[in-house]
Parts: C-alpha cells; sequence; structure tokens
C-alpha cells in the first residue's frame, strides 16, 4: 500500500535517529511490498534557523496532508537559560499538537529482559514491567491563559468536559485490549481540575466500561509507586503536566531514556516520536539510541494498520538487544554506534520478513 509520511527530524540527535527510524521502515516498505513517500519538514530551532519560525506553515501544511508523521526531538540549549526568548522550539510541538487535534498521547513503558540489569531499580522489582501512559496533550497548564507582570506570573489551568471525555474513552477502550485495568491520576485533594477529571471519568466508566477495573492515585503518590510497585499498572490516565512527568520517571525503569517511543493521536494523521530531548551534546557523534525513534516507527506502522510489520519491527529490536548490541548508554556486550544499530535492526527485519514470507 502506499502512505505519505511526513519526517520531521528536527533538532539535536533528532536527524539520526530519525535516520535510523527510516532505516527500518525503508526496509518494511521493500521486504512487505508497500511504498512510503517521505516528505521532509522543519520543525523546532532548525525551523527558527531557517525559517523564523519553529512550526512554518509549509511545515504544517506537510504534515496534515500526510497520513502519518515521524517526529525526532525539539530544543536547543541557546534557548534553554534565556527566559526572554521569544520565539522558542518547543512552541513549534506545541503549536502542531494543538493545529493536528493530537490530544492522546500514548507512551508504553516497556522493560526489556536482557536491560533489566540497566535499571536503577532491583532487578526483582522491573521484570515484567508493562504499563502505558494516556496524557492528555492539548490542554491543561500548557495551553490556559498565561501571563507576568514585574512581580508575578501565572499559568492556567483549564480543560473541559469534552477534553476529559474524549481521552477518557481511548484509555478504557484500550485497557479493554489488555488487562482491564485504568488508574487515573490526579491531584483532586487539592485541584478543581481534578475533582472535574474525577467526576467525569468515573461517570463514563460506571456508565460504559463496567468491565475495566478502574481506580485513582493522587500524582504524588503515584510518583511513589511507579517506582515502588511498577508492575502493578496497566494503564494510567492523566492530564498533560503529570503525564510529562511520570513519562519521564517511568522511562527510568526501562534503563534508558532512549527506549521510550510514543504515538500522539486524536485526529486522522497521527504523530510518532522517541519520548526523549534533543541530547544536544550528543549531536552529530553518532552515539544516540535510536531504538526510541524505531520503536516510535513501529507504533506508526500500527497506526497505518501495519500490525504484523510493527510486530516485526519490535521483535527485531528485541533480537537485536538479545544478540548483545546496544549504543553507549545500554553498556552492552557489544557496543554499537547509532547508525549500525540501523543496520542490525533493519537486517533483523530483512531477514525475519523473509522468514514470514
Ligand atoms: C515531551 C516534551 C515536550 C512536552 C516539550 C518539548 C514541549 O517534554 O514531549 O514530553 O513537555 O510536552
Ligand atoms: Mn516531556
Amino acid at each position: 500500500m502506499n502512505f505519505q509520511l511526513a519526517i520531521l527530524p528536527g533538532d539535536g540527535i533528532g536527524p539520526e535517529v530519525t535516520d535510523q527510524a527510516l532505516k527500518v521502515l525503508r526496509t518494511v516498505e521493500t521486504t512487505y511490498g508497500h511504498s512510503f513517500d517521505c516528505h521532509f519538514a522543519d520543525m523546532g530551532a532548525i525551523a527558527i534557523d531557517k525559517h523564523g519560525d519553529p512550526l512554518p506553515q509549509a511545515t504544517l501544511d506537510t504534515c496534515m496532508a500526510a497520513d502519518a508523521i515521524l517526529f525526532g526531538a525539539i530544543g536547543h540549549p541557546r534557548f534553554d537559560n534565556d527566559p526572554t526568548a521569544k520565539v522558542r522550539p518547543e512552541q513549534g510541538l506545541l503549536r502542531l499538537r494543538k493545529s493536528l487535534g493530537l490530544f492522546a498521547n500514548i507512551r508504553p513503558v516497556t522493560v526489556y529482559p536482557n536491560l533489566l540489569h540497566l535499571s536503577p531499580l532491583r532487578e526483582e522489582k522491573v521484570r515484567g514491567v508493562d504499563f502505558v501512559i494516556f496524557r492528555e496533550l492539548t490542554g491543561g497548564i500548557y495551553f490556559g491563559e498565561k501571563g507576568k507582570t514585574e512581580d508575578s506570573a501565572f499559568d492556567n489551568c483549564v480543560y473541559t468536559k469534552i477534553e476529559v471525555e474524549r481521552i477518557a474513552r481511548l484509555a478504557f477502550e484500550y485497557a479493554r485490549l489488555r488487562r482491564n485495568k485504568l488508574t487515573l491520576v490526579d491531584k483532586a485533594n487539592v485541584l478543581e481540575t481534578s475533582r472535574f477529571w474525577r467526576k467525569i471519568v468515573f461517570d463514563l466508566g460506571a456508565a460504559e466500561y463496567p468491565d475495566v477495573q478502574l481506580d485513582w492515585m493522587y500524582v504524588d503518590n503515584a510518583a511513589m509507586q511507579i517506582i515502588q510497585f511498577p508492575t502493578s499498572f496497566d494503564v494510567v490516565l492523566t492530564e498533560n503536566m503529570f503525564g510529562d512527568i511520570l513519562s519521564d520517571e517511568a522511562s527510568v525503569l526501562a534503563g534508558s531514556l532512549g527506549m521510550l517511543p510514543s504515538a500522539s493521536v486524536g485526529s486522522k494523521v497521527a504523530l510518532f516520536e522517541p519520548i526523549h530531548g534533543s541530547y544536544p551534546q550528543a549531536a552529530g557523534k553518532d552515539i544516540a539510541n535510536p531504538l526510541a525513534a524505531i520503536l516510535s516507527a513501529a507504533m506508526l506502522l500500527d497506526h497505518l494498520g501495519l500490525g504484523e510489520e510493527a510486530n516485526t519491527v519490535r521483535e527485531a529490536v528485541k533480537s537485536v538487544l538479545e544478540a548483545g548490541y546496544g549504543t553507549s548508554d545500554l553498556q552492552a556486550e557489544k557496543t554499537v554506534k547509532c547508525s549500525e544499530m540501523g543496520d542490525l535492526v533493519a537486517g533483523k527485519v530483512r531477514e525475519m520478513a523473509g522468514v514470514v514470507a
């Protein structure tokens, strides 16, 4: 089948990890007989440098015309310590999410058996960890009214019923495909928006998903439980900012931030990106871990309805790790470069698809 893909390599290590994900997609294309038309566009610091805008209209147009978007990373240190910067790379990503209506960010947290030793937690705590964070992505404090004066500043947190209901529905449906357990994470002992979420999610659960076991947890407690009992979670549903923080925390379980992919969905076109940032210190050195980008490409294949192809990519990643290969962050038996990791996974996909065919 033919698909239109928008490719946004972005900043820092974004281009090099995206290259590896593309290498794997190109292999899927030839071995399974699909065709992916790739349309490259700029977003982030690179787009500010080239066009004066972190999300140029041409990039938005490319994304809107695509079936799916593969995105690398965003951010550059020269903006990080400059509170006066008017334009920031991150604004590009936030505007893209909002413009495309990508209200649900899905972040699976999986731990690979042969990476257990990398986790700062004891192996028996992390063995078998398999949960998914559903993070609301286009509302809350990220998008509420903001302002500042000489001696004060504010960021409003606002949620509407529609915003809460639509992501809750996706999370309930997803729980049904898994272990049928949904945990709502909030701060309902303090925040009005959290109490609002809780009423909507519990009403929806009772009315339409009585078969899904629904519980709730305060976010501070959840931050602790994710470390103490990470295998007890199945689907976690939460608002924008809590989801941002908890997903970085959860990545530690997997041993490296370089292992976690994500999908942002909501409208016809969906966006796929590693959860890690632009890691500027490693940019251009060919040492970054491309697996989060490659696993994001697998989620992209799922979205296109190519489930078998997606599973092959995931199996290929597993098998390369089991063979003892890893980028430097994985402290593997055989340390390989970012580009070599891409070659290994692509080679494995070719081999596995050959076996299937
Ligand atoms: C993420 C990132 C973004 C976010 C930044 C880059 C705006 O941290 O995707 O988790 O906070 O959503
Ligand atoms: Mn984040």
